[in-house]
């Protein structure tokens, strides 16, 4: 580890959270060459999170430093693909939510009314954004799956 990669670990973490009206219906192909895009260029950003996607709306939580996290955002917020991206909440994180994960993808459309409802809404709203994060991580906890047998 050099000296430039180390002061870049210890720099704080950024998280964001963001909606956004998918422009085109999107295949299960389409989404899975977002997310092996996403991961492979996240990885390279030391940029963590988590993509949903409910049918219309994408819901998407990147973590990292804060300048690449800005630079990505610029590039998700230009793609073509989705439109009326909303950001719900910037803060600061003491610690990831999805360490394992590059981009982790999961399958929300259980989520696309209250994701409608915060998009509708049109404003920030950080406690909302938690729910629907928190919503998507439940699939991530041990015994999850037994929890659903
Ligand atoms: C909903 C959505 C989420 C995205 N998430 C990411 C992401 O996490 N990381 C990423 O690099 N690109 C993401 N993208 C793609 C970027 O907008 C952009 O196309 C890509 O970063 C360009 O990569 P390239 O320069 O390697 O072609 C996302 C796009 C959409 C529509």
């Amino acid at each position: 580890m050099n000296a430039a990669w180390r002061r870049f670990r210890t720099m704080p973490l950024k998280r964001l959270i963001y909606v956004s009206q998918a422009a085109a219906a999107m295949s299960a192909p389409d989404l899975q060459r977002l997310q092996s895009l996403s991961e492979r260029n996240n990885r390279r950003q030391d940029i963590t999170g988590a993509l949903g996607f409910t049918g219309r709306y994408f819901i998407q939580c990147i973590e990292g430093r804060a300048e690449p996290i800005d630079t990505l955002m610029r590039r998700i917020a230009a793609d073509t693909r989705h439109t009326a991206v909303l950001e719900l909440c910037t803060v600061d994180a003491d610690r990831r939510l999805f360490d394992q994960w590059s981009m982790r993808y999961f399958d929300s459309h259980a989520l696309d009314d209250d994701v409608h409802q915060v998009h509708q809404a049109g404003q920030r709203d950080p406690a909302r954004a938690q729910w629907l994060i928190d919503r998507m991580t439940e699939f991530l906890q041990p015994g999850h799956s037994l929890h659903r047998l």
